[in-house]
């Protein structure tokens, strides 16, 4: 029998081990990290990918990943949008979301002869927990050409203009039903509205037609995503949050899916704050259960100042935190169930602890990964709890 006294023992012996661990792994990347930056980001960006793919191929470091995240990551369950979470840190949409392809035809033949079109779909939830796949569009997309990434060190900042590069819905949805066994237990999948397309018509049918492809091929998630902010395409992000827009858009969505799985919302950093109002609202009144504030900041590319390409990191803190926070003010003063899932520039437990002090439970995170590592949510929320 284990005695009364016996678990704080125990437990001061996990905490050492588990202090090592951190220490280790943070100085790890740390050497790590001083060779990635060496590269331009967009390359290390592939390594990077390239490195996830073999990783996703491989049983023994699936195993030794998921023993690591259980390690490193405390356990502070919570609820938001609807989705039950281990801990309040989810990996944001970009990071594991798929090669790009001209053609739909290709991109399933990729699928066909099992090729890996979405690296690190298994060893992110497996090292990092709760992710979100995606953006995916109805239709593939090659993304935009020449340097689309760029990192700023300094500021602990990144900026891009990939442009919603991805295998299209139908791929993607074929390839993780194919390998429906290893889905995480807890993920989100991003969709974005196709860019180009004018057509409200068209727009929605395209949207339902992408989640379709996931439901019915039993690829069901934790929640949806409906990504109406991307700054690096053709389109203009703000004229799709409009009330007229996302009304008929988040109405049609949330009927298809009949409260079986949430419908969360993400928006862009930059609008009026009367368009906020309108767009609360309107996810209230249309039944989505959390928003994502925010995307990426709008600002003029490093390399071409007359194309946009969007901030994230520490340079979209103070934006993104302002817009919860209004967000936040809003809706208790409104009385809205909908949740605030915060994301921008949390990269330590200063940043988190800024979100929840406006009483948000859940954030979303993706710069962090690359200023302090993989295991950046584990450190973060080890700061932010100061455990
Ligand atoms: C290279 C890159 C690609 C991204 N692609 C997507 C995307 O496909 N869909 C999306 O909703 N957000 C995308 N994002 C935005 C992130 O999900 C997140 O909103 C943003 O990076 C802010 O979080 P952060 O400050 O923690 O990085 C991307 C961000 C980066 C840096």
């Amino acid at each position: 029998m284990v005695s009364k006294s016996s678990p704080p023992k125990d437990l001061g012996k996990i905490c050492m081990m588990r202090d090592l661990l951190l220490g280790t792994s943070d100085q790890l990347y740390q050497a790590i990290r001083q060779l990635l930056f060496r590269l331009p980001a967009q390359e290390a960006h592939e390594r990077i990918l390239d490195t996830l793919t073999w990783l996703d191929a491989h049983d023994i470091p699936q195993h030794i990943l998921r023993l690591t995240r259980q390690q490193m990551f405390p356990h502070k369950p919570v609820s938001a949008g609807e989705a039950d979470l281990p801990f309040p840190m989810m990996l944001a949409a970009g990071f594991v979301k798929g090669t790009g392809f001209e053609t739909e035809a290709a991109a399933l033949q990729a699928v066909a002869n099992e090729e890996n079109i979405i690296p690190g779909w298994r060893t992110m939830p497996a090292l990092v927990g709760p992710i979100e796949y995606g953006s995916y569009t109805r239709w593939p997309r090659l993304g935009n050409p020449g340097t689309v990434i760029w990192r700023d060190a300094p500021n602990r900042s990144l900026q891009n203009r990939v442009g919603l590069k991805n295998p299209g819905a139908k791929a993607a949805a074929a390839f993780l039903t194919k390998n429906r066994i290893d889905l995480p237990p807890v993920f989100g999948i991003n969709i974005a509205v196709s860019p180009g397309v004018d057509d409200p018509q068209q727009t929605q049918q395209e949207v339902l037609e992408a989640i379709r492809f996931f439901v019915y091929q039993g690829v069901v998630p934790t929640w949806f995503t409906l990504n109406i902010s991307c700054p690096n395409t053709e389109d203009d992000p703000g004229s799709r949050q409009t009330e007229a827009h996302t009304r008929q858009l988040c109405r049609a969505v949330t009927d298809e899916l009949h409260d079986t799985v949430p419908l969360w919302v993400k928006i862009s950093p930059d609008l009026a704050p009367e368009q906020y109002q309108v767009l609360l609202r309107v996810f209230e009144e249309t039944g989505v259960k959390a928003v994502i504030a925010s995307n990426t900041l709008a600002q003029p590319a490093p390399n071409a100042p007359g194309v946009v390409a969007g901030v994230a990191g520490a340079r979209l803190h103070v934006p993104a935190l302002q817009l919860a926070r209004q967000l936040m003010c809003e809706k208790s003063k409104r009385g809205y169930t909908l949740d605030v899932v915060g994301c921008g520039g949390i990269q330590d437990g200063l940043t988190l602890q800024n979100y929840f002090a406006w009483g948000i439970r859940a954030v979303q995170y993706w710069s962090a990964l690359i200023f302090r590592g993989p295991l950046a949510a584990a450190y973060i929320l080890r700061e932010a709890y100061n455990d």
